[in-house]
C-alpha cells in the first residue's frame, strides 16, 4: 500500500506545502518550509538554505516579510524559487503591486491572502537548512476573500482548495 523510504530527496511526497514569498532587502524568494511556532507571542520559522541569497539577506538584514499570495501568482511564485538574487532582480521582474509594507519597509502585497512583518530572534541550523525563527509584529489580512491559497505539490506542481468541509458544532 505504501512505498517506504529512508531519504526525503528519494520519496516524492504528495502533499501540498503552502507557498510564501520571503521578502527580504528587496529580494524575493519562494518558501514552503515554513511553520507557526508560537501563538503568544506570534513566532514562525523560516527554512532556508544556505547557498540562497535570501540566507544572507535574512542574517545580515534581520527581518522580512512573509507574502501567501494568490494562486494566480503561481508562475511568479516559481520565477522567485528559480533564479537567485545575485542573478536577476526578481521584485523588479515580477511587478508585484504593494499597497502597503511593513514597519522595516517590507512589501505587503495586494494578491497575498495573508502577510507577516517578521523579525528575525534566532538562527538555528538544521542541517542542509537554516531555520530562522522570527516574531511576528505584524499581521496583515486581506479584506478581499476570493483570493486563494498556493499550494506547492512538488516538481513544478501547483494547486489550490479544491472542497471544503465544515465540522458541525459538537453538543
Ligand atoms: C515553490 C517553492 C518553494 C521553495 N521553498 C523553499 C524553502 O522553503 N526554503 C528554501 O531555502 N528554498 C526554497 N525554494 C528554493 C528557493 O526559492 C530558490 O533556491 C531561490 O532561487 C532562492 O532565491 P535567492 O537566492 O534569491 O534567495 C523553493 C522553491 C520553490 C519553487
Amino acid at each position: 500500500m505504501f512505498q517506504r523510504y529512508t531519504r526525503l530527496s528519494d520519496a516524492s511526497l504528495n502533499h501540498p506545502r503552502l507557498c510564501a514569498l520571503v521578502c527580504c532587502g528587496g529580494n524575493l524568494m519562494a518558501a514552503s518550509w515554513h511553520t507557526p511556532l508560537s501563538r503568544e507571542p506570534f513566532r514562525y520559522g523560516i527554512a532556508v538554505r544556505a547557498q540562497n541569497d535570501t540566507h544572507h539577506l535574512l542574517s545580515t538584514i534581520g527581518h522580512c516579510s512573509l507574502n501567501f499570495l494568490d494562486i494566480s501568482e503561481y508562475e511568479t511564485i516559481d520565477y522567485t524559487g528559480s533564479v537567485h538574487a545575485r542573478d536577476e532582480c526578481k521584485s523588479e521582474a515580477c511587478g508585484l503591486v504593494a499597497p502597503t509594507c511593513d514597519a522595516n519597509a517590507n512589501p505587503v502585497f495586494a494578491s497575498a491572502l495573508s502577510a507577516f512583518g517578521c523579525r528575525v530572534r534566532d538562527i538555528l541550523e538544521m542541517g542542509d537548512h537554516t531555520l530562522f525563527v522570527c516574531d511576528v509584529a505584524e499581521i496583515f489580512v486581506n479584506e478581499n476573500t476570493a483570493l486563494m491559497p498556493t499550494l506547492f505539490m512538488g516538481h513544478g506542481r501547483y494547486a489550490t482548495l479544491g472542497e471544503e468541509r465544515l465540522i458541525v458544532p459538537r453538543g
